[in-house]
């Protein structure tokens, strides 16, 4: 049966989950809840936060927690899913279409949405 949880105010939870690559522990018991706010994540390089955010995406999948997105279970979903729930994500080594402007380059992340600016 699919979970479904929705805290008030809260549109992303994160619920302690746990990513390992064979002996290295990268995330261990992570649990962030999101609400309609502007949220960093910092830390030092190696810690994990890339990581986080591909399990956010889709592109990881913990071993173990879970993760909710507007109350809908999205811990195991791929990335194309997720991201037709609303999830966007720009990558850390960037990857432009040299030949297009700044702008449709940005749009390119748009078309899930349904969305094009005229
Ligand atoms: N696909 C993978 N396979 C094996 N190990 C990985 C993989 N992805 C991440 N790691 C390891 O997980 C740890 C956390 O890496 P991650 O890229 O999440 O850190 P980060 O906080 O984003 O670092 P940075 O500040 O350098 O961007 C590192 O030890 C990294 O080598
Ligand atoms: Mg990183």
């Amino acid at each position: 049966m699919k979970k479904i949880k929705v805290k008030e105010g809260i549109k992303l939870e994160i619920e302690d989950i746990h990513l390992s690559f064979g002996e290295v522990r990268v995330l261990d018991g992570i649990s962030v809840s999101v609400g309609d706010e502007l949220l960093s994540v910092i830390g030092t390089n190696g810690s994990g936060k890339s990581s986080l955010l591909n399990c956010v995406n889709g592109f990881y999948h913990p071993q173990e927690g879970e993760i909710y997105f507007e109350g809908r279970d999205i811990t195991r979903r791929p990335p194309y899913k997720i991201a037709e729930l609303g999830i966007g994500r720009t990558f850390q080594a960037i990857q432009l279409y040299r030949d297009m402007s700044v702008l449709g380059n940005l749009l390119v992340g748009r078309p899930r949405r349904g969305k094009y600016l005229d």
